[in-house]
């Protein structure tokens, strides 16, 4: 049987490595084109994804006649866009991010929108982003728009990864909303996920695969990393091990910087840095190393075989993480594209051969 097909075309914007386009494509979405202003970005979006192809441009330079070839009539147009969620992180905490630049993003987003019109649209964005005003003069672009947003925890749709994340949907054609949690209460492992990959140790690559890649340690971070345990924190060390920032802090936060992960529960949220040991609880549960940059992509749903570098390329840690942490999972991709899918078939927006019905339906 051939894979299955939707009659949808997509453009997505702010592209990265195509963790997002990944998944649409899996659910049968037919993504066009990726852009994006990260020329790293071209060889994995090209060569994981059929024939997407990717403009290496600024999203504040596209104009609604670049995207026109890329939504035939016969299919309903699907734009997506994950603007850079810098501005909103927990990271810019206590400072005015109002006249940052990057809020621009996302105002060219919608203003992409309104001019194009497209019949469905898709976001995602840390989940603190509807606190901002920035959100409501989003919301504007979509007075012609059924509208769902809503802070989902990846981990309830089978992301082996505690990663939150606002997933907003728009569609023209009615009352749209995200399927519910497919893994409530079954979470994907670290065991499941990483469990069967070759042991390495700190600064190793497996041979078979040079993604498969640990940075390495210092003296220190070797005996920090051999004293902690699944799950634990600095608090299991020697005192001599605790660097004086460890010993003022009273706990919170930073209690999982040079932690190790527990193999029964699911990862913590991928960041563009989480090959560091000292970075997060980036250490592999019983391996004295950090995780490699193929486990990450593992934890970000990306399939094992996904290729960001051309072969026999040098692999940049800083490169390829960044590509990866900025990443939507790939199994969000999916249940972005199967809410998609629910919501044509409500309508009856598609026939039984999977085409797009010739009347639109009218709300
Ligand atoms: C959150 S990541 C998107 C990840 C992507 N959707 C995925 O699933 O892999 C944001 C991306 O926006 C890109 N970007 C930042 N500013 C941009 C701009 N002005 N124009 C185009 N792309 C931009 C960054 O290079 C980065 O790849």
């Amino acid at each position: 049987m051939g894979k299955k097909t939707l009659p949808v075309a997509c453009v997505d914007l702010f592209c990265g490595a195509g963790g997002l386009t990944h998944g649409l494509q899996k659910r049968g979405i037919d993504v066009k084109a990726g852009i994006d202003l990260d020329p790293a970005c071209r060889y994995p979006f090209e060569e994981n994804n059929g024939n997407a192809v990717f403009l290496e441009k600024d999203v504040e330079s596209v104009s609604a006649g670049d995207l026109e070839d890329f939504f035939p009539k016969s299919k309903y147009s699907l734009l997506a866009g994950c603007a850079p969620c810098q501005p909103f992180s927990t990271y810019a905490k206590g400072r005015d991010t109002s006249t940052d630049a990057k809020w621009g993003l996302l105002r060219s987003f919608a203003a992409l929108v309104n001019r194009v019109q497209p019949d469905l649209v898709t976001m995602e964005n840390v989940p603190q982003l509807p606190k901002h005003a920035v959100f409501s003069e989003f919301l504007e672009a979509f007075s012609d728009y059924k509208i769902w947003y809503g802070v989902v925890n990846c981990h309830e749709y089978g992301v082996p990864q505690k990663r939150r994340r606002l997933v907003f949907l728009a569609s023209k054609l009615g009352e749209i909303e995200l399927i519910p949690p497919t893994h409530k209460e079954r979470h994907v492992t670290v065991a499941q996920t990483i469990g069967l990959l070759p042991s390495l140790r700190a600064g190793e690559a497996d041979e078979k695969d040079p993604l498969h890649a640990a940075a390495g340690l210092s003296e220190l971070n070797l005996k920090r990393i051999r004293q902690s345990k699944p799950g634990g924190s600095w608090e299991d060390w020697d005192a001599d091990l605790v660097a004086a920032c460890h010993q003022k802090e009273s706990g919170g936060s930073f209690k999982s910087v040079y932690g190790r992960m527990s193999w029964e529960e699911p990862s913590p949220t991928m960041t563009t840095l989480c090959f560091g040991y000292g970075n997060g609880r980036f250490g592999h549960p019983e391996q004295d190393r950090a995780i490699t940059l193929r486990e990450a992509a593992m934890f970000q749903t990306f399939p094992k075989g996904y290729k960001f570098v051309p072969k026999g390329e040098q692999i940049h840690f800083a490169t390829v993480g960044r590509l990866i942490g900025n990443a939507v999972p790939v199994r969000l991709g999916e249940v972005i594209a199967q809410s998609i899918e629910r919501h044509l078939l409500k309508y009856k927006a598609v026939t039984r051969s999977g085409k797009r019905a010739k009347k639109r339906v009218d709300h």
